[in-house]
C-alpha cells in the first residue's frame, strides 16, 4: 500500500511575526546581523536573551545554510523560533531564500510541525519581492519532500502549512503573486521526483503511461497519447524498440500536449521537451556493475521532468503551446535483448551500430526528437540522465547543457540562473559527431574511447536534431542530491529540469 506523500499547500499571511500563532517560525539572518538587526534585538528581548547567547557560544553566525532552533515562550505565539543563515549579504541571491525556506521546511517536517512560518524580516528593499515569493514557494515544497511511500511505520502529518508572514500590505501582494507561481513550479517538481522515486517493479513503462494519463485528465489545456509496442513498430521507431525489446514490460513513447485556452495568444511555433525516461537501466547484455545498480531506477528523471513541467506550464496557462514526449522503456537483459554488434534502424532513418547497450538514452531521445520534428516543433530540447562522463566532469552542482544554437543555450542559462538549477555549457559540435560515425553504419553509439564521453553522447543526439534549434540537458550529475542540496532535501530524485523548463517556457511569454 503506498502512503500519501506529504502534502504542501502556500499562503501569505499579514501579521507580526510574533503575533503569529504557528509551530515553527524561520527567520532569515544575515552573516554579522545578529547584533544589528531591529527584529533580532526584539526576539532576543522577548525570550530572555536567547538570541544572544547563540552569539555568544559561536552557535550560529548567520552562514549560509546554518541554523539553529530556540523555543518560543509566552511573549511569542510560535512554539518554536528556527534562526536561518542567509550568508553574506553582499553575495545574496535570490537562490539563497529558495535553500533557507527548503530548509526550514525539511525541519518542519521532521520536528513533526502542522505548520511553518517564513519570515523575511529586515532589509529587503533591494529584493525583488516576486522574485523572492516564487523562490520561497519553490523552496518550501522542495525541502519539505520526503519520499516515504513504502514505508508503512511514519506517523508523521501528512500535511504541512507554509505560511509566509510579513506586516506590510505592498510587500505582501507582491510575496503572494510570487508565492502562487513558485507554488505550483514546486508542487510539479514534487510531482517529478515521486515518479522518479518509484522503483522499477512499481514503475515500468505501462505505469508510467497511466501516471501521464491521470496527470493530463486533471490538468485543464493538456491532452495525452500514447504509442505501444505495435504502433512503435509501425512507426519504425527502431530506437525505442531495440532498447525496450529485452524487457517483459514493454517501450512506450507518451506524447503531452499543452494547447494554451486562447490560441489566439500563442506566440511562436511549438516547443519540445523530450525526456528519457529508462525506468530502469541495467546496461543490458553489457550489464552494469552490481554496485550502485540500484540508482538506475532513476534514468528516467529526464522523463518525469518534462510529464511534471507539462503540468506546471499548463496550471500557469501559459500562451505557447508546448509537447511533452517522454521516451520510456526498461533497458534488461534476456533472450529478446538488444545486443553488441546489432545494427539499428531509427525513426529518423539513421542507422546505428550498437557497441554498448548501456549507452542507450541516445537510442530512444533519437527516436523521440525526430517525432517532434514531425510535429513541426522548430526548437527541442531534451533532458536526460545520460552519461557518467558528464557527473565526472561537473561533480554535484551542475547539469551539462549543449546545443546548436546560442540563443536557445543563452535563453536556458537565463532561465537556469532564475530557477536555481545550475547549467553548465559544454561543446557538442562536429569533431565529436566525427567520432560517432561507424564504418558499417551511419552512427556508432559509443565513441572510439573513453574520453569526452558527455560531449559524444550529446552530438550523437544532436545529428537527430538537426534542422531545429535544439538544447540538450544531461542531468546526470543532477540526479540525486549532492554537496549542499542534502542539507535541504532528503534523498532520492530532486526532479531537476521542472523549473528550467518552467522558467523557460515563462521568459518565452515575457512572464516573470
Ligand atoms: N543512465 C546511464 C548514465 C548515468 C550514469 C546516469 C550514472 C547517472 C549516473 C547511461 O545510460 C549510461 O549507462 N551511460 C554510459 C555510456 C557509456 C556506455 C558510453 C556511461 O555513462 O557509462
Ligand atoms: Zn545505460
Ligand atoms: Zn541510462
Amino acid at each position: 500500500m503506498k502512503r500519501q506523500i506529504i502534502n504542501v499547500s502556500t499562503a501569505t499571511r499579514k501579521m507580526d511575526i510574533f503575533q503569529i500563532k504557528t509551530d515553527m517560525i524561520a527567520i532569515g539572518v544575515f552573516e554579522g546581523s545578529i547584533n544589528s538587526s531591529a527584529v533580532l534585538k526584539q526576539l532576543d528581548e522577548k525570550l530572555g536573551g536567547a538570541v544572544k547567547k547563540v552569539y555568544k557560544f559561536e552557535d550560529f553566525k548567520g552562514k549560509a545554510l546554518s541554523s539553529v532552533l530556540l523555543y518560543g515562550n509566552e511573549k511569542i505565539k510560535a512554539n518554536k523560533v528556527l534562526l536561518v543563515g542567509l550568508g553574506d549579504k553582499k553575495k545574496f541571491k535570490i537562490d539563497v531564500l529558495r535553500r533557507a525556506s527548503g530548509l526550514a521546511c525539511k525541519r518542519a517536517v521532521a520536528d513533526k510541525c502542522k505548520n511553518v512560518s517564513l519570515a523575511l524580516v529586515g532589509d529587503v528593499k533591494d529584493i525583488d519581492l516576486v522574485e523572492a515569493g516564487i523562490a520561497m514557494g519553490e523552496g518550501a515544497y522542495f525541502g519539505a519532500y520526503k519520499y516515504d511511500e513504502f514505508v508503512s511505520e511514519s506517523s508523521r502529518p501528512r500535511r504541512l502549512d507554509v505560511w509566509v508572514v510579513d506586516n506590510v500590505q505592498n510587500r505582501l501582494t507582491k510575496l503572494s503573486k510570487g508565492l502562487k507561481i513558485g507554488s505550483v513550479i514546486g508542487d510539479a517538481q514534487c510531482i517529478s521526483r515521486t515518479l522518479s522515486n518509484r522503483p522499477g517493479n512499481v514503475m515500468y513503462p505501462g505505469a508510467l503511461v497511466s501516471e501521464a494519463r491521470k496527470l493530463a485528465a486533471k490538468t485543464v489545456g493538456l491532452t495525452c497519447k500514447v504509442f505501444d509496442e505495435k504502433q512503435l513498430k509501425q512507426k519504425k521507431m527502431g530506437g525505442i524498440l531495440a532498447v525496450g525489446c529485452g524487457s517483459a514490460r514493454p517501450p512506450r513513447m507518451i506524447v503531452i500536449k499543452y494547447s494554451p485556452r486562447n490560441a489566439k495568444a500563442v506566440k511562436a511555433s511549438p516547443v519540445a521537451l523530450v525526456g528519457k525516461a529508462i525506468t530502469f537501466d541495467s546496461g543490458g547484455i553489457s550489464i552494469k556493475p552490481s554496485a550502485g545498480m540500484d540508482c538506475m531506477k532513476f534514468d528516467m528523471t529526464g522523463g518525469a521532468s518534462v510529464l511534471a513541467a507539462m503540468a506546471a506550464i499548463a496550471r500557469l496557462k501559459l500562451p505557447i503551446e508546448v509537447y511533452g514526449i517522454v521516451c520510456a522503456a526498461e533497458n534488461m537483459l534476456s533472450s529478446n535483448s538488444w545486443r553488441p554488434g546489432d545494427i539499428v534502424t531509427t525513426y529518423s532513418g539513421k542507422t546505428v551500430e550498437v557497441l554498448n547497450t548501456d549507452a542507450e538514452g541516445r537510442m530512444v531521445l533519437g527516436d523521440g526528437i525526430h517525432y517532434a520534428k514531425t510535429l513541426k516543433c522548430k526548437t527541442v530540447i531534451d533532458i536526460c540522465t545520460l552519461t557518467g562522463a558528464c557527473f565526472i566532469a561537473l561533480g554535484h552542482y551542475n547539469a551539462g547543457l549543449m546545443g546548436n544554437d546560442e540563443k536557445l543555450i543563452s535563453q536556458l542559462k537565463e532561465a537556469s540562473e532564475k530557477s536555481g538549477e545550475p547549467l553548465w555549457h559544454l561543446p557538442c559540435g562536429e569533431e565529436y559527431a566525427e567520432e560517432m560515425k561507424s564504418k558499417i553504419a551511419d552512427l556508432q553509439n559509443i565513441g572510439p574511447d573513453r574520453w569526452g564521453g558527455a560531449c559524444r553522447a550529446a552530438a550523437f543526439i544532436g545529428e537527430f536534431a538537426k534542422g531545429t534549434s535544439w538544447a540538450h540537458l544531461d542531468i546526470a550529475p543532477m540526479m540525486e542530491p549532492g554537496g549542499t542540496l542534502k542539507k535541504i532535501t532528503g534523498p532520492g530524485s530532486i526532479g531537476f529540469g521542472v523549473r528550467i523548463f518552467t522558467r523557460y517556457i515563462m521568459g518565452l511569454c515575457g512572464r516573470k
